[in-house]
């Protein structure tokens, strides 16, 4: 496995490998048939044939095979994991990653319901963890599977006074759906009369099934409110990072996920999305979903301002031209020019799909011949 070539890019839009040399070197790029081409240039090279390219980043390629195979090994560094919190409704998703991040701030929303995804990092023994907080209301379904295709590891928050309810069952489905491992967090031990076992019971009917009763679940024991069990949870949780080596290569472009986009008033359109691969940094032209932009303003999860992030951090910026929906994937190119380009052929796919018409190349298409 290596890039495509100019033979295989041919193969794949149905021409003549001169003809694509031909365009090729119109567009500036000198090449012989076996030269490999870059993903960039193939997706120019597509554009320009008038073959729709939908930029659809397929994560776990990105994450895992592709990735390591398209990267120099060398340039592969760890990178902290990156946790989902879900749970039912009022379980204390919300008041949990508070306590985890008290030594910073407190977003002071805990008791109200949760209507978006929070993303946060925290550092831990000198170790990064990136989490995203989702709503447990029962109408936020699709902001709940978001969360679990962008993560490593889910915690599945059950209250213990409550149990096992649907939206409990539901988040434990979107996890398994990712293949992610899970951390069961029983939170509200606090409470008086609680029992706890009673959620560990619940849960071996989903296949959840605690170590001590012959299972590999990891349960913690925790009450987010009065501040019990919190650093054992955070420790499992870098255990479970540890023993899967979550890496990633900063050295080259950004690949991303939108977790939100709106349009400020006074900023324009501002996008929150975790960078999952490469760095991020002030001036970089990309593409989310149909939009294109320009990192013009990049703040962190405490409202810092800063220049570059690396895989796993969660950043704000401002800069684009339009806004972007929560889910889109976000990559970087190499200049503004093909950003645009990139943008405003996906912005046509749309429209031809949304029309139901046309045949198209997807990046899944691509990559399958890579
Ligand atoms: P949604 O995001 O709307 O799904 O809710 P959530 O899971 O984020 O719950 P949230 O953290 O907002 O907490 C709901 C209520 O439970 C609040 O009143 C919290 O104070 C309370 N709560 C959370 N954790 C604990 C706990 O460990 N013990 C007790 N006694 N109450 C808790
Ligand atoms: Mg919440």
């Amino acid at each position: 496995r290596g890039n495509m070539t100019v033979g295989d890019a041919a193969k794949l839009l149905h021409k003549d490998a001169s003809e694509v040399i031909k365009k090729l070197i119109s567009m500036g790029v000198m090449a012989t048939i076996n030269q490999e081409l870059d993903l960039d240039t193939i997706l120019l090279l597509a554009g320009e044939f008038g073959v729709e390219v939908e930029v659809k980043i397929p994560v776990e390629d990105d994450r895992f095979e592709t990735m390591e195979e398209n990267d120099d090994p060398a340039d592969l560094q760890a990178r902290p994991p990156v946790v989902t919190i879900m749970g039912h409704v009022d379980h204390g998703k919300t008041t949990l990653l508070d306590t985890i991040r008290s030594t910073s701030v407190t977003s002071g929303e805990a008791g109200g319901i949760t209507q978006h995804i929070g993303a946060y990092q925290v550092e831990i023994n000198n170790k990064k963890i990136t989490f995203l907080d989702t709503p447990g209301h029962e109408a936020f379904t699709a902001m709940r599977a978001r969360g679990a295709e962008v993560t490593d590891m889910t915690i599945i928050v059950v209250a213990a006074d409550d149990g096992v309810m649907p939206q409990t069952v539901e988040a434990i489905n979107h996890a398994k759906a990712a293949n992610l491992p899970i951390i069961v967090a029983v939170n509200k031990i606090d409470k008086p009369g609680v029992d706890p076992d009673r959620v560990k019971q619940e849960l071996t009917n989903y296949e959840l099934v605690p170590e001590e009763w012959g299972g590999d679940t990891i349960f913690v024991n925790v009450s987010a409110k009065q501040k019990m069990g919190i650093e054992e949870l955070l420790e499992m949780i870098l255990l479970v990072a540890e023993v899967n080596e979550y890496k990633a290569n900063p050295v080259k472009r950004a690949r991303g996920t939108v977790i939100e986009a709106e349009l400020d008033k006074g900023r324009g359109p501002v996008m929150r999305l975790l960078v999952q691969n490469g760095t991020l940094k002030v001036g970089d032209a990309f593409v989310a979903g149909n939009c294109f932009g320009r990192v013009r303003a990049m703040v962190n999860d405490k409202g810092r301002k800063i220049k570059e992030a690396g895989p796993s951090t969660p950043v704000e910026i401002t800069g684009l031209q339009e806004v972007p929906l929560a889910g889109d994937p976000f990559m970087v190119f190499e200049d503004e020019r093909k950003a645009r380009s990139i943008a405003d052929k996906r912005a046509i796919t749309q429209r031809e799909s949304d029309l139901g018409t046309q045949t198209r190349v997807t990046l899944d298409d691509l990559f399958q011949h890579i």
